[in-house]
């Protein structure tokens, strides 16, 4: 419990695990405007054709895109990250139930990503609770605060089903039968609260350093505070904030079903030192024993599979390794196209 980040007072200076060793450390950031990344209008779009073409390219060029018009109230959009917060600032005593350093524990609070495997540790602790289906989950989440399980539950459902829409439009997009992506392809549903507390200096720090997410879609609530950023053309891009907008990108998963066509874009966390950060991300992943492999309809014909089938479980078992190394998850399961 003393390893949260956001439960010690005062800290006036960055504790020396937590300093990145230079090359690591985040630097400046140039924003140039026209490698904005893309924002597509889910429902303004009224030409369906069009809407999938245009969430294809995004997912081709950077595998990040903005959501706006996407159904979710803006209410709940605020609400969610209000509870959350009240959260995160309980007293100490009142986590401690939650609070867990065995990643094989699927509801748990706990700090930075591994922390007793990690050299050097992240500005980040997070809640993850698994949810779906709901009814299975719902009792081992917080209930304090009161309305913590109404608010996150209603939510937890309503991303759910937009992430399985836009699965749906990205089938249509690379010619998949109707419903490939049901049952246990998208079977299991978590929810990672992220909190950033501010960072007395957040040029040797990272919130969370670079990765690609491991599962298939990733829906990421990341409120009004930047913080978030996107490797692209090997400069970074600051996603900034749009109001009531998802932040969309696809993950390890579906680029190897697509057989390479779609790309999971790198991306980190910053911190900042003036106001904590709050974000929510919802993954959908494949259940433990998935076989994970291009899709027949994109091999057969001319294609050339650029993965070998891989157990979803073992992936994730190497994935955590991997990143923790900085190795590129996916280099072990490519095919050598001699
Ligand atoms: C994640 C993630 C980014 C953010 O949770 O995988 O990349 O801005 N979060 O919190
Ligand atoms: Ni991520």
């Amino acid at each position: 419990m003393d390893k949260l980040i956001s439960s010690k007072q005062n800290i006036q200076h960055v504790p020396e695990s937590y300093i990145l060793p230079p090359e690591r450390r985040p630097g400046k950031v140039v924003i140039p405007s026209s490698k904005c990344i893309p924002v597509i209008d889910l429902r303004g779009n009224t030409d369906r054709q069009e809407l999938v073409q245009r969430i294809m390219k995004a997912c081709q060029d950077f595998g990040f895109f903005e959501l706006t018009n996407h159904g979710i109230p803006e209410d709940l959009m605020h609400d969610v990250l209000k509870v959350a917060e009240e959260f995160i600032q309980l007293p100490v005593e009142d986590k401690a139930n939650f609070y867990s350093d065995d990643p094989a524990k699927k509801c748990r609070l706990y700090s930075s990503i591994d922390h007793d495997q990690e050299k050097v540790h992240f500005w980040r602790d997070s809640l993850r609770l698994p949810c779906h289906p709901l009814e299975d989950f719902v009792e081992e989440w917080p209930n304090n605060p009161a309305r913590f399980r109404e608010v996150i539950g209603d939510y937890a459902v309503r991303v759910r089903e937009l992430s399985l829409l836009l699965l749906d439009l990205i089938r249509e997009g690379l010619g998949l039968e109707s419903g490939y992506f049901e049952g246990d392809l998208s079977k299991t549903h978590m929810l990672n609260f992220n909190f950033y507390p501010p960072c007395p200096d957040p040029s040797l720090t990272l919130g969370l350093p670079k990765h690609s997410d491991p599962n298939l879609i990733t829906v990421l609530n990341q409120g009004a505070i930047p913080g978030l950023q996107v490797l692209k053309d090997r400069e970074w891009i600051a996603v900034e904030p749009i109001p009531n907008a998802f932040v969309v990108n696809i993950g390890h998963t579906l680029q190897v079903i697509s057989n390479g066509m779609l790309r999971s874009g790198d991306h980190r966390a910053v911190t900042n030192a003036f106001v904590a950060r709050t974000t929510i991300a919802s993954f959908i992943h494949p259940s433990s024993e998935y076989q994970i492999q291009p899709a027949n309809e994109l091999i057969n014909g001319c294609g050339i599979p650029l993965y070998r089938p891989f157990p979803y479980l073992e992936f994730i078992r190497n994935y955590i390794k991997d990143t923790r190394d900085g190795n590129p998850a996916l280099k072990r399961y490519e095919l050598s196209q001699a």
